[in-house]
C-alpha cells in the first residue's frame, strides 16, 4: 500500500452504526459512541497521509426526525469529540471546519465547535470538515436566496450566474471536490450529501457497519481508488488518480 496515491479530499458516509448495534443486541446509541472511535481512526491515518481534507456526514438535515433521545446522544457524543479531541486536532496540525445549518444546533454544540476551530485556524494540516445538520439540497437552496439576493440588490445580473457563481456561494467555497466518496453499510445511495461537490467524485460502498471500519477498510477504499481511471467526462486518460 506504500506506493498508493492518496485523494486529496475523502468524504464519508458513516452509515451503518444501528445495525452494528443491533446484531450485537445493543442499542442504536451504542453504535453512535463505537462510531466516534471509527473517526478517530480516520482522522488520525488521513492526517497521517497528508490528505487536504476529510469530511465526514456526521449529522444530517434529515436525522432532526430520528427520536429525540438518539439525536440527544449524537449531540453529546458530538459536544465530547469536540472537547475531548482537541489537543489531538492540535497536536497533528488538524484545521477544524464544518458545513450545514449550523445555527440548528445546540448552543452548547456550538460554542464548543466554534472553540475547536478558532483554536485550529492556523493549523495549516489537514482540513477535518464535519458535516452537521447537512443536507446538500438545502445547502443549494441556500446558496440560490443568497444569489437572489444579491441580483436583488442590483451586484450583478441573473445571465452572469454561472458554476463558479454557484460554488462560490456554498457554504464552504473553497472546498476542493471530493476525490474519493466511501459509504459503509453497503447501501447503494448518495442520501444528500455534497450534492453539487460529488458530481465526479469515485464512488467506493463497503459492506462494513461503520463502528468496525478501521485503517485496513480505508486502505482498501484507496487502493481500490487507485485502480479507477478518472476522465471527468472527457476522453484524456489520467494515469495517477490525483
Ligand atoms: C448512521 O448510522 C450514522 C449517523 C446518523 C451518525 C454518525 C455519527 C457518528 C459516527 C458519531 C458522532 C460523530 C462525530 C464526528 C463525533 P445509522 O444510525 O443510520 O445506522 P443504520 O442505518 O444501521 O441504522
Amino acid at each position: 500500500m506504500t506506493e498508493a496515491v492518496w485523494p486529496r479530499h475523502i468524504a464519508v458516509i458513516m452509515d451503518g452504526n444501528g445495525r452494528w448495534a443491533k446484531t450485537r443486541k445493543l442499542a442504536r446509541t451504542r453504535g453512535h459512541a463505537e462510531g466516534v472511535e471509527s473517526v478517530r481512526t480516520v482522522t488520525r491515518t488521513c492526517a497521517r497521509q497528508k490528505i487536504d481534507q476529510l469530511t465526514l456526514y456526521a449529522f444530517s438535515e434529515e436525522n432532526w426526525k430520528r427520536p429525540k433521545r438518539e439525536v440527544a446522544v449524537l449531540m453529546r457524543l458530538l459536544r465530547r469529540f469536540l472537547v475531548g479531541e482537541r489537543d489531538e486536532i492540535m497536536e497533528n496540525n488538524i484545521r477544524l471546519a464544518s458545513v450545514g445549518r449550523i445555527h440548528r444546533l445546540p448552543d452548547d454544540v456550538r460554542r464548543e465547535l466554534e472553540i475547536t476551530r478558532e483554536l485550529s485556524a492556523n493549523n495549516d494540516g489537514m482540513v477535518l470538515n464535519l458535516a452537521l445538520s447537512y443536507g446538500g439540497r438545502q445547502e443549494i437552496v441556500d446558496a440560490v436566496q443568497r444569489i437572489a439576493q444579491r441580483v436583488l440588490a442590483g451586484e450583478f445580473d441573473p445571465e452572469d450566474i454561472d458554476e463558479d457563481t454557484i460554488t462560490a456561494h456554498l457554504y464552504q467555497p473553497d472546498m476542493p471536490p471530493p476525490d474519493l466518496l466511501i459509504r459503509t453499510a453497503g447501501e447503494m445511495r448518495v442520501s444528500n450529501f455534497l450534492l453539487w461537490q460529488i458530481s465526479y467524485t469515485e464512488l467506493h460502498v463497503t459492506p462494513t457497519c461503520w463502528p468496525e471500519f478501521r485503517e485496513e477498510h480505508l486502505e482498501a477504499a484507496v487502493a481500490e481508488y487507485n485502480r479507477r481511471v478518472r476522465k471527468f467526462g472527457g476522453l484524456v486518460k489520467k494515469s495517477a488518480p490525483r
